[in-house]
């Protein structure tokens, strides 16, 4: 039996996502709508719960009911003010986020770009998912979330994480990578961060650390964020998309900055290239990133545009848009 002082409180986030997803029929694992069964139900119907928790408190709240492809920067304000409150409470001693696979990788990155780093080096965030929705024959929500508890609690855990099919990811690294399987995340050349077996949690590396950079915002000041879009470069590439992005467009705030999705080693259409040039010009900032699912861009061409630093578009975008509002 834990003393009184050693109870802490896992505290749960429901954003939403496949894993509260419900679907008329069992067999239906795709035809389903996202978002539909509420936090609290979701974690009382996971059976071993109570003996992953070993004493530990779990309690829920529901910061939103969305489906993650329509995840917004005011949901993202919302989690971020809750996962703080949170994580600051010496009672609380994890916390983790209820969410849809298709934009987790995202969020996660997010989160460890921006929360503090005394909080989240020294507590963890595990963000969790399903492929399957709620009402499936064969649900990995439950799963996931009994593995996600167990990251949470595991000695010396910190840094915000992604847990999903027996895997755990680092936030920096974690990129969904399948539609359909179950195993639907990678960590790309940098493998996962752990296993999960029956849940003990078998590290592979070191827990995630905060960027040495955090970013420094005050998020709850934030009204309007800088809009930075992503072109992709592909066979018969132009320079149509970005020149269009750089018209005034009525109530569309000007583009403040543009990630390319370059093609192998940072490669791009000599025509995409020179509209780049003219986004440059025209004072937008240019990331350059590649649309390959692995490695990052290594190539000293085309040196005026700063390159992700190995983060994928998506990330690079997310990062640029909290350095602009830094700037
Ligand atoms: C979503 O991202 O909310 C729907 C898809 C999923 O969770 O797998």
């Amino acid at each position: 039996m834990k003393s009184q002082k050693s109870i802490k409180k896992v505290v749960v986030l429901g954003t939403g996502g496949t894993i509260a997803g419900k679907a008329s029929h069992a067999s239906d694992n795709i035809g389903y709508t996202a978002a539909q069964v509420g936090v609290a139900e979701l974690l009382a119907q996971v059976p071993g719960m109570v003996g992953v928790l070993a004493g530990h408190l779990l309690v829920s709240e529901q910061v939103a009911q969305i489906d993650s492809k329509d995840m917004s920067f005011a949901v993202w304000q919302s989690l971020l003010q809750r996962v703080t409150v949170h994580l600051q409470a010496e009672d609380v001693a994890a916390v983790l986020i209820t969410h849809g696979t298709d934009t987790l990788e995202e969020t996660a990155f997010f989160l460890h770009s921006v929360l503090p780093a005394a909080l989240i080096n020294a507590k963890p965030v595990v963000l969790t998912c399903a492929m399957r929705p709620a009402s499936s024959l064969s649900p990995d929500g439950p799963q996931n979330l009994l593995d996600a508890v167990a990251v949470a609690l595991t000695p010396g855990a910190h840094g915000v994480m992604a847990v999903c099919a027996g895997s755990v990811h680092a936030a920096l690294e974690v990129q969904k990578s399948h539609t359909y399987r179950t195993d639907a995340f990678s960590s790309g050349d940098a493998g996962p961060l752990a296993w999960v077996e029956e849940s003990a949690v078998r590290l592979l590396r070191n827990w995630p650390l905060a960027p040495l950079d955090q970013a420094q915002i005050a998020m709850n000041t934030v009204v309007n964020w800088p809009r930075v879009e992503i072109v992709m470069n592909y066979a018969g590439g132009s320079a149509a998309v970005v020149d269009a992005l750089l018209q005034p467009m009525p109530g569309v705030s000007p583009l403040r900055g543009l990630v390319v999705a370059a093609t192998g080693n940072g490669t791009m259409h000599q025509d995409l290239e020179a509209a780049l040039r003219r986004a440059l010009q025209a004072g937008v900032r240019v990331l350059r990133s590649t649309r390959c699912a692995q490695g990052r861009v290594l190539t000293a061409q085309h040196a005026e545009f700063a390159h992700s630093n190995g983060l994928s578009p998506v990330k690079a975008r997310v990062a640029l848009m909290l350095e602009l509002m830094e700037a």
